[in-house]
């Protein structure tokens, strides 16, 4: 196991889904919109096709978001390489679903860190991990940060087998009472968490306690600014120590004019 500890650090504003308040999500062309908004990390979701190819795609099924329907795990590689992404945003017509090979590559070329969140379909634990972690070993460029993430904590754990240096986060609604034990049981070294439910004293208690904080989906600068410490001019009474490591938000554009960052 590694012995890293410590914050597993990324960034102040992390890009939801890419650009995706912008952009079709999880698309090459909102991760792609994120580094030309100035983000210098992202977040995606992955989940394996029939045939075991990651895949980056946030629901179970393609029809919100894609031209197919049903399950994604039920399609092979083949058939959701002919989906279209762009659906719903007009002028992304045509936008692939994208392979996590083909992301990989435009994250290393733009020189964007990763958080990446394992999404396995349930029973597909093994396989999604297995497929992942094989690309990161492959292919992952070692000095752009990557921090695993995922709700599915036995993905975590599977993830931890297979490669311990990769920092993981323990992704959570509401802090849990039990998240020390969590954190500890799973090797993480952040913790992920809704914005909205964050308080003030938990923030203080998990820092003290050497993890990271981020959290998601925080697409109001206001909401952003109290969550980073942040109050007032920012130069003036940013207290560095204080606050959330970061934030995830669908408008990392947005957010980063009202932060001055
Ligand atoms: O990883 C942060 C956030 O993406 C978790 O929720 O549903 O947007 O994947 P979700
Ligand atoms: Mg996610």
């Amino acid at each position: 196991m590694s012995d890293a500890t410590g914050p597993a650090l990324l960034a102040r504003i992390i890009a939801h889904r890419g650009a995706s308040g912008d952009a079709p999500e999880n698309t090459l062309a909102a991760l792609s919109l994120a580094a030309d908004h100035g983000a210098s990390c992202v977040e995606i979701d992955v989940s394996i096709s029939a045939d075991g190819i990651p895949f980056v795609h946030h629901d179970d099924k393609l029809d919100r978001c894609t031209s197919g329907q049903g399950l994604l795990c039920e399609h092979s590689a083949a058939e959701l390489d002919l989906l279209d992404a762009g659906k719903g945003m007009p002028g992304y017509s045509g936008e692939p679903l994208p392979r996590l090979t083909a992301v990989f590559d435009l994250l290393q070329a733009r020189g964007l860190g990763l958080n990446l969140e394992i999404k396995p379909r349930k029973g597909l634990e093994r396989e999604t991990v297995d497929a992942i972690c094989a690309l990161v070993e492959e292919r992952w460029p070692a000095h752009l940060p990557l921090v695993f993430s995922s709700f599915s904590w036995s993905s975590l754990a599977m993830a931890r087998e297979r490669l311990p240096d990769t920092p993981r986060g323990l992704l959570v609604g509401a802090i849990p009472d039990d998240w020390q034990a969590l954190t500890d049981t799973y090797g993480c070294r952040n913790i992920h968490c809704d914005g909205a439910s964050l308080t003030p004293q938990q923030t203080r208690e998990l820092r003290q306690a050497g993890l990271g904080i981020y959290c998601y989906t925080v697409n109001d600068p206001e909401q952003a600014a109290r969550l980073l410490g942040i109050s007032g001019e920012q130069s003036a009474e940013h207290d560095a120590t204080a606050g959330v490591h970061g934030i995830f938000t669908d408008y990392p554009k947005r957010l980063a004019e009202y932060l001055g960052t």
